[in-house]
């Protein structure tokens, strides 16, 4: 049985802490987030946002972290174990696959974006895009790398694939060497590079001179345009739903990720001081440095309206588009673009390998095959499985995959764990597992929001959104019909990886039917 699986430990509280921040700090942060703000009202966007820290976040952070610690006591690496630790009943396993799947579908295509950073950070340091200062010809120039198109600067998709292999092998690398000297290393050393960054970056930024010929493009109007509420947008249920998916994305819930590397940490050890630090340092990225950098920086070069604009065109557009065209045009703008996307890379090999981990936590316990082997099998695993996603960006394969897991698929997983620990579990246990150890009093308050309002929270997100978009999307209405197949191929794919993990637990569980409570290592 699991139990007597020798597991790894977090080394140290700080590592432990870096680790889940790096987990947590990622894409979501740095692009994701200053275009959901942007999209949604500015600062009235806050509102719905720090509202669902408050009732979401914060809870569910507290919530997997017992989740994943009291399943590591057990054995167990991921939900399918952990889920049965709190119900004994089959379903239980079952319903954690998604906690296997949710993670795997996404590093498909995450990875894949991850690496496109480590590439533009090397075609930012030598110059390769210098004279495309506008949008259009940064577009070229990104669909160029991507093989969309052929021109000037690529005749094909060869770069974009040697970055990707890099990334994906880098990955390997980094779980092939376990969770101390892979992942807590990692994370050590990533963290306060990612920090520098960071704070250079955002120094630059505070610093632009305002545009000598338009008034009103200056930093402070991008930062008030991102902190100045609108209020008469509260009442849009879209604008809620943003800001509880940024919330969910942003800090990894819902994914499984956070389970797994709580189950790393020892029994007694804090959970609840843990939890707040992880939150405090994401937010802090987020807010303070995902904040600062992107929409300001192109309110100065492309002032507010054409900003609007941009951040409609989504995370990608700013990132990958419009910020390159403002490194040209200041003092040193090779360095500071390749320091942007290798900020961007940093952040987002961290959140990666944690996406990574719980398909090798799968794989070694409930397939049982080495850790190195399992490194091997998921890269290998990444590489094909992404293949769609690389060779038919176009027809949006990445965009499908990103809604059911990275946006829909989030919100059901967080609430089946929330009601499976709060309720069926029951509340009182679960108070006890969150406070076991705790270096800071846990308020009792959040006794009643984890067992009332957040499920509830989650519930009214989930009916709002089947009623006002569910359908639609399901029958990809508004998707051009040359692009159908293509999306359907990315849902059977999906539905493949589950149906194969979903095979591993009752194969796993066939041999090892009981749970051997209190066997723990
Ligand atoms: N939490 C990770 C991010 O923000 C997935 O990118």
């Amino acid at each position: 049985m699991n139990s007597i699986i020798e597991r790894e430990r977090w080394n140290t509280k700080v590592g432990l802490v870096f680790a889940l921040a790096g987990n947590a700090v990622g894409l979501g942060n740095l692009l994701r987030f200053p275009v959901q703000a942007a999209q949604n009202g500015g600062g009235t966007f806050m509102v719905p946002y720090f509202i669902s820290l408050l009732l979401l976040g914060i809870p569910l952070m507290w919530v997997e972290l017992a989740i994943g610690r009291r399943g590591g006591a057990y054995g167990f690496g991921t939900t399918p174990g952990m889920f049965s630790t709190l119900w004994r009943h089959p379903a239980a396993r079952y319903i954690g696959a998604l906690g296997v799947l949710i993670p795997t579908a996404l590093i498909i295509y995450y990875t894949y974006v991850v690496s496109w950073c480590l590439g533009f950070s090397f075609f930012s340091a030598i110059g390769s895009y210098v004279g495309e200062t506008t949008r259009e010809g940064m577009g070229a120039f990104l669909s160029g790398y991507q093989g969309v198109e052929q021109n000037e600067h690529f005749s094909g998709i060869g770069m974009a694939y040697l970055f990707f292999v890099i990334t994906v092998l880098l990955n390997v690398w980094i779980l092939s060497r376990g969770v101390v000297k892979g992942l807590e290393w990692l994370a050590k050393t990533a963290m306060p590079v990612l920090m520098i960054l960071g704070v250079i970056l955002v120094a630059r930024v505070l610093t632009l001179d305002a545009h000598p010929d338009n008034p009103g493009w200056d930093v402070a109007t991008g930062i008030g345009f991102i902190w100045n509420p609108d209020f008469s947008l509260l009442t849009d249920a879209k604008v809620w739903l943003a800001a509880a998916s940024q919330v969910f994305f942003t800090l990894s819930l819902g994914f499984g990720a956070i389970q797994t590397y709580a189950s790393y940490i020892r029994e007694k050890e804090d959970l609840a001081l843990t939890g707040l630090a992880t939150t405090g340092v994401n937010e802090s990225v987020e807010v303070i440095i995902g904040g600062t950098l992107a929409i300001p920086a192109a309110v100065v070069f492309f002032g507010l309206a054409q900003t609007q604009e941009i951040a409609a065109g989504g995370a990608f557009s700013l990132g990958f588009l419009s910020l390159p065209v403002v490194f040209q045009q200041i003092p040193f703008g090779a360095f500071f673009g390749f320091l942007w996307f290798l900020l961007l890379f940093v952040a987002g090999i961290t959140s990666s390998v944690a996406m990574s981990q719980p398909a090798m936590a799968f794989l070694q316990e409930e397939i049982g095959i080495s850790r190195k082997r399992a490194a091997v099998v998921l890269g290998l695993g990444i590489f094909i499985l992404s293949q769609p996603v690389v060779l038919f960006l176009g027809h949006g394969v990445l965009d499908e995959m990103d809604y059911w897991v990275g946006t829909f698929g989030l919100v059901v997983m967080a609430l089946l764990e929330v009601l499976l620990f709060a309720w069926i579990f029951g509340m009182d246990r679960a108070w006890e597992e969150i406070t076991r150890g705790a270096q800071i009093k846990v308020p009792r308050i959040f006794y009643y929001i984890i067992r009332y309002v957040t499920p509830l929270f989650l519930i009214v997100i989930l009916v709002v959104w089947g009623s006002q978009d569910a359908v639609g999307i399901l029958m990809m209405d508004g998707v051009p019909e040359a692009s159908r197949p293509y999306r359907w191929g990315a849902r059977l794919m999906m539905l493949g990886i589950l149906g194969a993990i979903l095979w591993g637990i009752h194969r796993h569980w066939k041999a090892h039917p009981s749970l051997e409570e209190g066997k723990s290592p």
